[in-house]
């Protein structure tokens, strides 16, 4: 039995979507079990660039299983949307391919609204969210107002449910937020379209994970975000509002601890953030430019521009901590290949003096300064090497430097967005041909 979560270990962004999408090769079922269409997974296979914001990354896979779990937030309009665009190129022909819990809660319009109408109101105090209802539709499931993907199948409980949301929501849009609210009869419509289009996928997901470990097979635990994006861990408030460290794995899919036999984490060999928040090792200078155009850092569900840094080892031992991870997945080392030297951030320094790990007030962090150690680039083109002796001696320092700094294995170094492009050097199904 192997059952992997696959965590991001800074805020998002990491390349989680072309690991899921490597190791699938070697698990049977993809599992996402929180976030929404907020993430945005690039997978590049052959001539496709495919970008994923629902639907796990084991996708492009016709013979794998993807599930969406229960602590998922699913836009149904968005989820169509992805599935057509799938079937378009050629994937996803078998409608057994994809399950969904009926415990999902769905994002209705009136998130979307809000979430956005919220945002102008702030200002400059803004969060930067991507400004697809995710923070509303999680506030209502606590609130235990929500709509679940399993009340589109009664039109009573649904009309109902969705009757009530409104006479709470529309004078909230209209007086508070200032915006328009909806009529509840084109929603109601709008959603029994879906319905009808959705009902062969819905299940009781946890049974059939639960079923499918019990058979051995493999399942991969797909995180969307990352971990300083996490709602409790986080710079809390520029976070998501759903738990994307590990944990989340196990309420957000229905299984218990014991099943899960590894946390890999995924880390960019820089760092990038989108939206708003403290960031310490930001460049606002040239370096982050090149960096950026180098890395091509804009949002793959919004196109913001990132944000772009060095890497910043205080963050990644938080993520270790906090997700327990047995392997650290390094990507993007290829675009790295243009400097003469590299930073690494090692501590931060808040008001002269030195800080053990990360300061959890946001309002501190903000303040810190990095300190940093310089190593040699290794000034050449990575993307051709494919086992961990082919890479120049330099960018094997880097990657044994973040090793010994973060007391953590690296298991896997990415040198191109494409799937050859990566040195496995030790399989977490422990299958693997390719060690290295
Ligand atoms: P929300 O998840 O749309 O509410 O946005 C909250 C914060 O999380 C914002 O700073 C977003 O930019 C950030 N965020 C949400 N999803 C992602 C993602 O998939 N990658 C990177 N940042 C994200």
């Amino acid at each position: 039995m192997a059952n992997i979560i696959i965590i991001g270990m800074q805020w998002g962004d990491e390349g989680k979507g072309k690991i899921v999408d490597l190791l699938t090769e070697f698990a049977h079922v993809v599992v996402r079990f929180q976030g929404g269409n907020n993430a945005g997974h690039t997978v590049v296979v052959g001539q496709h660039r495919v970008i994923l914001h629902l639907i796990p990354s084991g996708a492009l896979y016709p013979d794998k299983k993807c599930v969406i779990g229960n602590g998922v937030v699913v836009d149904p309009q968005v989820l169509l949307r992805e599935i057509d665009e799938l079937q378009k190129l050629g994937y996803f022909k078998d409608d057994e391919q994809l399950m969904i819990s009926e415990n999902a809660h769905l994002i209705m319009p009136y998130h979307r609204r809000i979430d956005v109408a919220r945002e102008r109101m702030k200002g400059e105090g803004k969060i930067g969210t991507t400004g697809r209802g995710i923070g509303p539709a999680y506030e209502d499931k606590i609130a235990r107002e929500g709509i679940r993907v399993g009340d589109l199948f009664d039109e009573t409980v649904f009309r109902k449910k969705l009757e009530a949301n409104l006479a709470a929501k529309n004078p909230c849009l209209e007086t508070c937020l200032r915006d328009k609210g909806f009529d509840p009869e084109a929603i109601f419509k709008g959603y029994m379209e879906y319905a009808g289009r959705l009902i062969k996928y819905v299940a009781n997901t946890s049974v059939f994970i639960d079923r499918e470990i019990k058979q051995g097979r493999h399942i991969l635990f797909e995180g969307a975000q990352g971990t300083h994006l996490d709602v409790d861990h986080g710079t809390y408030p520029f976070v998501t509002s759903s738990n994307t460290v590990a944990g989340g794995a196990c309420t957000g899919a229905g299984i218990g601890p014991t099943k899960i036999t590894e946390v890999i984490g995924v880390s960019k060999a820089y760092t990038t953030r989108v939206g708003e928040g403290p960031f310490p090792t930001e460049l606002k200078d040239e370096v982050g430019e090149i960096i950026r155009e180098r890395g091509r850092e804009f949002g793959a569900t919004t196109g913001r521009p990132r944000r772009c840094g060095w890497l910043d080892i205080p963050l990644l031992r938080e993520a270790i901590r906090l997700n327990g991870l047995t392997g650290i997945a390094l990507t993007k080392m290829d675009v790295l290949g243009e400097f003469e030297t590299i930073k690494i951030c090692t501590s931060y320094k808040y008001r002269n003096k030195r800080c053990e790990g990360v300061p959890s007030q946001t309002h501190v962090l903000k303040e810190c300064e990095p300190v940093y150690e310089e190593i040699p680039g290794w000034k050449a083109e990575l993307r051709n090497a494919r086992n961990f002796h082919d890479l120049p001696p330099k960018a094997k320092d880097y990657v044994r430097r973040v090793e010994e700094l973060t007391d953590t294995e690296v298991i896997l170094v990415s040198v191109g967005e494409r799937r050859e492009e990566t040195i496995l050097r030790r399989n977490p199904f422990n299958l693997g041909p390719r060690l290295s």
